[in-house]
């Protein structure tokens, strides 16, 4: 194949090409900017009043001046002659946020001022983190394009699920997690609380669950209302899961007799699903978790309250003659109809608590009342068999931020897709959102922001733009704006990652490891659970951590790939003789890097295959014929470097592969 000619790609003038994540749902540009400079500390709020507008105008000042290095003391505008933004606020939000508030506002941007609309304290926030957003730098300084923007979401219900059980995650990455929620329109703070491995909250009713089942890790129900009014702050609600009646270890260490086989019990060390379960057939059950959810009920205000309900393997029940006797007394068939019973006696326990009980697919049953809610994990079908039935749901099956899928995967699930899609309209009025998850069998404190932002940003996008938002280029350039922003709210998926290569590298240059890093990512889906058994302790410090889900560097290669122009070609090359290069440069730090030894491996892999991308460029470049045997061979030495290595995929293999099948 010849080169292709050079693509010209500039259009004659530029477009309005704006930064904003999520896209809103209109968007008119018009001519000239605002000028942020020291004088923006100044942010005028009418209307409707209160402390969370107060405490958002000064933040936003906070915000700006963070993002444009310009000191700012908010409220004190040097020589302003006018306030840069005025806030107009119409009434309040419901005390409680709920599921059906409107977040929309009207923001207009001109060269004298700018002006932000919203019928409550929510649109407010959402228009301020729009604002934010705008604000860039171009060669006259920094400022906001003049604009106007009218925006509302597409989903009610977007959420975030963190589970901090599996690994604990102290309050403060708990409040750093939602300024990025706040940042991206996000909603819903799903906070798992409970799991085999660990009871994370404080109890006073039954203080042996945090006391014995969480190594003294656990936030006490201060921390909590703290975590509770900060989300409140940033417009996002706060919904706890105590899954149960399996993911229950935890609790029966304090509480064995909750369980349906005699104890003791531990702390569950390893990850996996496991045969613990509460014991369904016992009236004392139900009395405990009776007085355990109105203790919790009163702490959390929101009007959900998410039970679990995933996973129990039955194998506990199946072994309890009790158990099995109970079932036959009262004419229940199997487990899932044990459960089914389970489920429907706390969802009676939520109820009289004063909340609606929301699980994963697993409640459903057919005997449940309707003001249920169901979150998916299994898949767009159960959503719409659920919203067929009259029950609500929000898909989190394709948005697990743990299975180390790329942004693009993500973002092209749609909480209407699929299964979804030929609801009438009255069913999709049901389907509610959506939530990522975020299980932590592989993330610690220092891990967190990198797993979860910014690929989280383009779900959010998913949830909040109009369904026709799909453009994948389009979101990859303003996912790497917000990356950015976000960092500058004090999100570290960025920073954080520098410092891990740092650690790679022991003492020795970090250069040749970022090198290898950015062209390898972590295994996908559940392979690195299979790959070897781990556990709680096990050492999160390895290339696979370091390693981003989503490489930008193989992007980006991968499109010099696929277009190929003349001006590419030396690109290219440049790049492939960097990897070639690169596993000459590892030994001198491998030598003082045990966390580098099992590496060896990919990095000569890398050295082979940009050795043979290379060959690829020459034969693209002369006039050599078609040679079966070089390509046979270059096929082979793909195959091998395709196969994971130290639990990494060589995520350059496919563009490069690409070349060498163009050189053919
Ligand atoms: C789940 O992934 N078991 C909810």
């Amino acid at each position: 194949m010849m080169p292709k000619a050079p693509i010209l790609l500039m259009a004659p003038f530029a477009l309005f090409a704006h930064d904003l994540m999520p896209v809103p749902a209109k968007l008119q540009p018009a001519a000239g900017r605002l000028r942020i400079d020291r004088n923006f500390a100044f942010v005028q709020l009418n209307g409707y009043r209160e402390p969370r507008l107060e405490a958002a105008a000064a933040r936003l000042v906070e915000h700006v001046a963070r993002k444009t290095g310009i000191p700012m003391a908010p409220g004190i505008g040097v020589h302003a002659p006018a306030p840069p933004l005025v806030v107009y606020c119409d009434h309040s939000s419901a005390p409680v946020q709920t599921a059906q508030e409107d977040e929309s506002y009207r923001l207009t941007v001109t060269p004298v001022g700018a002006r932000l609309d919203a019928p409550n304290p929510l649109g407010v926030l959402r228009g301020m983190e729009t604002f934010l957003q705008l604000v860039d730098l171009d060669a006259a300084g920094f400022g906001v394009p003049a604009v106007t923007i009218e925006d509302h979401p597409r989903f009610p219900w977007r959420g975030l699920m963190l589970d901090v059980a599996r690994h604990w995650m102290p309050l403060a990455d708990v409040k750093r997690t939602l300024d990025g929620m706040a940042a991206v329109k996000l909603n819903v703070f799903h906070w798992h609380l409970s799991e085999n491995q660990g009871f994370r909250i404080e109890s006073k009713r039954f203080p042996k669950l945090q006391e014995m089942g969480s190594d003294g890790q656990y936030y006490t129900q201060d921390q909590v209302r703290e975590a509770i009014a900060y989300a409140r702050d940033r417009g996002i609600r706060v919904i706890p899961e105590f899954d149960m009646p399996g993911h229950t270890t935890a609790w029966f260490v304090g509480y064995p007799e909750l369980a349906s086989a005699p104890g003791p019990y531990q702390i569950e060390r390893q990850w996996g699903i496991f045969d613990p379960a509460m014991d369904p057939t016992r009236e004392e059950t139900y009395q405990f978790l009776d007085a355990f959810i109105g203790e919790m009920a009163a702490l959390f205000p929101d009007e959900y309250f998410h039970i679990g309900g995933d996973e129990v393997n039955g194998k506990q029940w199946d072994a309890n003659p009790r158990i099995r006797k109970f079932m036959r007394a009262h004419g229940i068939k199997g487990n899932e109809d044990l459960q089914a019973y389970f489920t429907r006696r706390v969802q009676g326990i939520v109820e009289k608590h004063g909340k609606k009980m929301i699980g994963w697919d697993e409640i459903l049953s057919k005997d449940m009342p309707h003001n249920i809610l169901v979150q998916s994990w299994r898949g767009p079908k159960a959503l719409a068999d659920a919203a067929r039935q009259g029950v609500s749901g929000i898909l989190s099956n394709g948005y697990y931020l743990d299975l180390g899928y790329s942004a693009a995967h993500h973002y092209a699930v749609d909480p209407l897709g699929d299964g979804a899609a030929d609801l009438s309209a009255d069913e999709k009025q049901r389907v509610l959102g959506g939530e990522a998850c975020m299980w932590s069998e592989f993330v610690t404190p220092e891990l967190l922001d990198a797993r979860v932002w910014p690929r989280m940003a383009a779900i959010a996008e998913r949830f909040w733009s109009p369904q026709n938002v799909t453009d994948v280029a389009d979101m990859y350039r303003r996912l790497g704006a917000v990356s950015r922003d976000l960092e500058w709210l004090g999100l570290t998926h960025v920073s954080e990652y520098e410092k891990m290569l740092a650690r790679l590298a022991g003492g020795g240059q970090v250069a040749p490891v970022r090198t290898l890093a950015e062209v390898v990512e972590p295994v996908k889906d559940y392979a690195r659970e299979e790959a070897h058994p781990y556990d709680a302790f096990a050492p999160l410090n390895r290339l696979i951590d370091a390693a981003r889900a989503d490489s930008e560097t193989v992007r980006r290669f991968a499109a010099l790939v696929d277009r190929m122009g003349a001006e590419d070609l030396p690109r290219i090359r440049e790049w492939l003789t960097l990897w070639r290069d690169n596993h000459a440069r590892l030994p001198p730090v491998m030598a003082n890097s045990a966390l580098l030894a099992e590496d060896a491996e990919i990095s000569k892999n890398l050295s082979a295959i940009a050795e043979a991308g290379l060959q690829a460029l020459d034969r693209l470049q002369s006039t050599q014929p078609r040679d079966a045997a070089w390509i046979a061979e270059k096929r082979a030495l793909l195959d091998r470097a395709k196969q994971p290595k130290a639990e990494l995929l060589l995520s350059v293999e496919p563009p490069i592969r690409k070349l060498i099948e163009a050189a053919r």
